[in-house]
């Protein structure tokens, strides 16, 4: 059986009162997949504390492309790892649309989590237009190659421990899922470009669906052969919703 990984997302929602009281209950049931949470970098302190004692990790929702210094309103990926962060999402398209970040920023800032002991989550996705016109394979293929070669070249630095994601950007935050083929189709080519870069990649690198996730297809999906759970966000804010999908998993 696979080991999947389930990851919410919090996105900018959320509260300290929701910490405070949806993270305990969230761990009231033992998940039996590795899950996650990413919440807003200003309660990851309280998260942590919350969660000390439980299976549920803590996880940001981005990170700093330097390490230290004159970056005023910036949270380095040493900072995070000093409060319990397992994961960082790098990549989302929310932050490649709204905050202009390139391939060449993921990369780094996949880097930067690597080296201070964070897993990125690497996000790839392609628009409703780039799918209309056929260059999903393209547009996918490349985000992940200019972030895999970027850490190909640094030698101290372990590949197989990014996680990478697939978000169709036509079906984030909408309640319109890809369907289990469309899924399926584009997580089968992520891992066959892992396994152009290395054997250990494709076998060891997990590669989540996240885009409108729910508890009514989060099952279908991880049952697809290349699907090894999900990046879930607004589903992620509800304790009933969030703990049907770690069940699915
Ligand atoms: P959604 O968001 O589950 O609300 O579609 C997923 C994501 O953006 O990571």
């Amino acid at each position: 059986m696979k080991n999947r990984l389930v990851v919410g997302n919090w996105k900018m929602n959320g509260s300290l009162e929701l910490i405070n009281t949806m993270l305990p209950e969230m761990t009231s049931q033992r998940a039996q997949c590795t899950a996650a949470v990413c919440v807003p970098s200003v309660y990851l302190a309280r998260a942590a504390q919350v969660l000390a004692d439980s299976e549920l990790l803590v996880g940001a929702q981005d990170v700093s492309l330097a390490q230290r210094g004159a970056y005023t309103g910036e949270v380095s990926a040493s900072m995070l790892s000093e409060l319990d962060c397992r994961f960082a999402i790098v990549g989302h398209s929310e932050r490649r649309t709204r905050h202009g970040e390139t391939d060449e920023v993921i990369a780094e800032k996949a880097l930067r989590c690597l080296e201070a002991g964070i897993r990125p989550i690497i996000c790839v996705g392609e628009s409703q237009q780039q799918r209309d016109i056929g260059r999903t394979a393209q547009v996918i293929g490349q985000q992940l190659d200019i972030v895999l070669d970027r850490l190909a070249a640094e030698a101290a630095i372990s590949l197989e421990r990014i996680v990478v994601a697939y978000e169709p950007v036509w079906a984030i935050g909408n309640g319109r899922a890809a369907s289990v083929e469309q899924a399926q189709d584009a997580h089968a080519y992520l891992r066959q470009r892992l396994g152009a870069k290395a054997a250990s990649l494709r076998d060891s690198v997990p590669i989540l669906y996240g885009g409108s996730v729910t508890k009514a297809n989060a099952a279908d999906l991880f049952a697809a052969p290349d699907i090894d759970g999900g990046l879930v966000g607004g589903a992620s804010l509800s304790v009933s919703e969030f703990l049907a999908i770690l069940h699915a998993a």
